[in-house]
């Protein structure tokens, strides 16, 4: 997957993808993040990339060419379409599903603003999406793009070492993570949970399972509202219920 970031800040953008997993995915080829500067595609000699808004106010706002000319570019860089995302505030909110269907892609454009934004008429005409990380505004949209690329590029098949740590993830099956635990199995903050150490795979499947959905009742129940429940998954969930009300009492 090819992911173009287009921003006023390539090297942070740039050594934002380039640790963990997502530098192991670009060193794999498996993904490639290129960034663009609007200001080398303008044509006056202070590189002028804003101006102040009509209407008055305070703030300046992305000016429509060196945007215009920096995404032609963009999309003549590579012969795969990119689906242009701007990153916003006001966009569509990011979740796991959006980011599983983005990392399907070939490739993605993301568009950082900066100011107070870029001008409308551009986003009218340019822009596929619009994609917000939540609802707290930031001074620039490379943050949000980091994350866009953080999270899709660990999907990317070979970025995992394990592939299943990605199914198991929060979110993946609609409901949030079990705990997990490792050496030693006795300390003073606690012991590891004995099922965890009896090799029954079966019984450690229930367990985790029973505890990703004691702990999506406890943290976000909005979750489960959104998710119909099998038979076997709902007496699991009265099961951690009733344990929890009898370990509280
Ligand atoms: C200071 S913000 C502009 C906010 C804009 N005036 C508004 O209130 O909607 C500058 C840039 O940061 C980025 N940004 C800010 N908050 C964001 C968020 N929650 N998600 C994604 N991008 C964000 C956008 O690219 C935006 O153009």
């Amino acid at each position: 997957m090819r992911i173009d970031v287009v921003t006023l800040f390539p090297d942070f953008v740039r050594e934002c993808a380039a640790v963990g997993v997502v530098g192991r995915a670009q060193q794999r080829k498996l993904l490639q993040v290129e960034t663009w500067n609007p200001r080398d595609y303008t044509t006056d000699r202070h590189r002028t990339v804003d101006s102040s808004s009509y209407g008055g106010g305070p703030g300046m706002v992305m000016l429509i060419e060196p945007l215009r000319k920096t995404l032609e570019v963009v999309r003549n860089a590579a012969p795969e379409p990119a689906h242009v995302i701007y990153l916003s505030p006001q966009g569509a909110r990011l979740t796991q599903g959006r980011v599983e269907a983005l990392a399907k892609l070939p490739r993605i454009a993301l568009l950082c603003g900066r100011y107070e934004g870029v001008d409308e008429r551009l986003l009218a005409h340019e822009v596929d999406e619009e994609l917000s990380i939540g609802d707290y505004v930031l001074s620039g949209g490379e943050l949000a793009a980091a994350v866009i690329i953080d999270a899709v590029g660990r999907l990317q098949d070979g970025a995992l070492n394990d592939a299943q740590s990605a199914e198991q993830d929060s979110f993946s099956d609609g409901l949030l993570d079990c705990p997990h635990y490792a050496k030693p199995v006795h300390d003073a903050l606690g012991s590891v949970p004995e099922v965890l150490l009896s090799g029954d795979h079966a019984a450690i499947a229930r367990w985790r399972h029973k505890q990703s959905l004691g702990r999506t009742w406890l943290r976000r129940p909005e979750l489960l509202a959104q998710r119909a429940l099998d038979a076997e998954s709902r007496a699991l969930l009265d099961e951690f219920r009733r344990e929890y009300v009898t370990a509280r009492n």
